[in-house]
């Protein structure tokens, strides 16, 4: 599996399919662990992505890691990190459907190769690539899906989208994520038994 990941890496590190390979500074391929259990699918680098190579380091990135802390998971040990699209979207606006048509193969190489019991979509752009329902993030964040190689796939809310409302009372987006979290850890923990 980390042979094949790498494999690919190095592919997609040379990849020119579209234009946002003469904009970034770096491919953000993955983070975290190499596992069968539980990956989460991100949307696009942002700036600090792209400086560093590195998915979710920025802002999001560090609320993201404390909200798998939470229910004592880490991107260190237990979860693997990609996302939608391997190159930064100038002033990240969102990709394109050229953009996302190109960078298709790889996401999908990356779950074909892992093939995760668990993949966590995380906002409206990965639910539109891997889980296109009609619905937006706050209608079916929370709920299982089936997916592709007998996965299981929770929509969740992206964490930009957390620090943009900030309340914690009982319904608000933050609320909804730790219902979420605790499910997904329950499930999580079902599934590797
Ligand atoms: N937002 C994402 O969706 N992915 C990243 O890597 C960073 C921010």
């Amino acid at each position: 599996m980390e042979r094949e990941l790498l494999l690919l890496k190095e592919k997609c590190l040379k990849c020119t399919k579209c234009a946002l390979s003469k904009t970034r500074h770096n491919v953000v391929f993955s983070d975290g662990v190499a596992n069968r259990n539980l990956v989460l699918v991100g949307e696009a680098p942002g700036y600090y992505e792209d400086k560093t190579g590195v998915p979710f380091v920025g802002k999001a990135g560090q609320l993201l890691d404390k909200i798998f802390e939470c229910v004592g998971l880490s991107r260190k040990k237990d979860v693997y990190i990609m996302n939608t699209i391997k190159c930064r979207p100038p002033d990240n606006r969102d990709p394109l459907p050229s953009e996302k048509e190109a960078c298709r193969e790889y996401m999908d190489a990356q779950l074909e190769i892992l093939k995760p019991k668990i993949i966590l979509i995380c906002g409206n752009v990965a639910l539109k690539s891997l889980l296109d329902t009609g619905f937006g993030i706050t209608k079916v964040r929370g709920k299982w899906f089936d997916g592709p190689y007998g996965s299981k796939m929770m929509p969740i809310y992206h964490p930009s989208y957390l620090l943009r409302n900030d309340s914690r009372e009982k319904g608000s987006p933050k609320w909804q994520m730790w219902q979420d979290i605790k499910e997904v850890k329950r499930m999580y923990d079902e599934i590797k038994g």
